[in-house]
């Protein structure tokens, strides 16, 4: 007898859903719909080389960076979807500068969903993995039922309730989290039977790697520490396992997650390239918190250099962060050269 196709995330999320006494539903439907959005996104990210989806618009986003078509059509894939789910209050897109609200002919609900609609952009028209991130808040039950405010988002990441990615690869994953102990579990879409069935049950990441993740042609533009710590993964030291090996796609959430899969550090740093950008390029609440988040129930750790990422009171919504996120003992190591305490 044939094993059936095995477990899809539709049925994943409803055993969540049961072991949850206050869960209602409500987030199962939120999940569900973000679903479709990815299945549409990734069969355009699969034919994108047979339709005028490459490239760029020509115009430039919030984050002062080439917006590419992909780009749009993603963030435009989720907002049109995700608005008229009814579980929402409001979102907040890496794409759009101030937050996104739900027009008044939907109904709202209590949760907010942050997303990086097309993380990779530049790894778009050359064919290597490309995905989406996503975390997902309540609503604070201060905030008022009219209009949903700025302060009503910005919540620090150990709030989240939900967290996860796609990632647009040789197959399209999900991994997603909701916290309290569930696990972090990843599934693989299946074409031909257009669900995600559960393909990698409670991941946990190795509490040391062997492998460091950063762009080294920034070395130039790092501080003192970041080059001694980058410095200490390549050199040669039998007892600790150096030198790590270097693997760097230029994707986060390809090089994420090979590392929460096989173990390792992926660094981001602060760097001096771009006055406008002092604390590096990767954004807090659309990338660093929810794959914080991720690694966190996974077993490893996600830091700035100096503290947790999920701990960081965010600012403004497109705030930057430096990243220091994987396995616990290596992104410990790195918090202890940025930090100054390992001295
Ligand atoms: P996005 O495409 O959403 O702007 O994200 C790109 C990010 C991230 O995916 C990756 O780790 C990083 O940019 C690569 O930056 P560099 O090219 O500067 O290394
Ligand atoms: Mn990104
Ligand atoms: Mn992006």
């Amino acid at each position: 007898m044939r094993k059936g196709v095995g477990t899809t995330i539709t049925e994943h999320i409803l055993r969540q859903q049961r072991q949850n006494p206050e869960a209602t539903g409500a987030f199962s439907t939120l999940l569900n719909e973000l679903i479709v959005a990815a299945k549409v996104i990734s069969r355009e990210v699969n034919k994108a080389g047979l339709v005028d989806i490459l490239g760029d618009t020509g115009k430039v986003n919030i984050q002062d960076e080439q917006v590419q078509k992909l780009d749009v059509f993603a963030n435009n894939v989720i907002v049109r979807r995700m608005q008229h789910v009814g579980q929402l209050c409001c979102m907040g897109s890496e794409e759009v500068a101030d937050l996104i609200e739900i027009p008044s002919q939907y109904p709202r609900g209590d949760y907010i969903l942050l997303f990086d609609p097309l993380d990779g952009s530049s790894n778009i028209d050359v064919n290597v993995s490309i995905g989406t991130i996503f975390g997902i808040y309540r609503r604070p039950e201060t905030s008022s039922d009219a209009e949903v405010m700025l302060d009503d988002v910005l919540q620090p990441g150990n709030r989240q309730v939900a967290a996860g990615y796609f990632i647009y690869g040789s197959s399209t994953i999900m991994v997603y989290t909701t916290g309290r102990g569930t696990g972090v579990h990843g599934f693989t879409l299946y074409p031909s039977v257009g669900e995600f069935l559960l393909s990698h049950e409670n991941i946990r990441i190795p509490e040391k790697g062997k492998i460091y993740s950063v762009n080294e042609g920034n070395y130039a533009h790092w501080d003192e520490k970041t080059r001694a710590l980058v410095d200490y993964f390549k050199a040669k030291d039998r007892d600790t396992g150096r030198p790590y090996t270097s693997r760097y796609v230029g994707s986060l959430v390809a090089d994420f997650h090979r590392n929460l899969l096989k173990g390792g550090i992926f660094m981001y740093p602060a760097d001096l390239k771009d006055p406008k950008k002092p604390t590096g390029k990767l954004r807090l609440m659309v990338e660093a918190n929810p794959l914080a988040m991720v690694v966190r129930e996974a077993g490893g750790y996600a830091s700035d250099g100096h503290g947790p990422i999920l701990d960081i009171q965010p600012e403004a919504l497109h705030q930057r962060t430096p990243l220091y996120i994987g396995s616990k003992k290596d992104v410990e190591t790195a918090e202890a050269f940025i930090s100054g305490r390992g001295d």
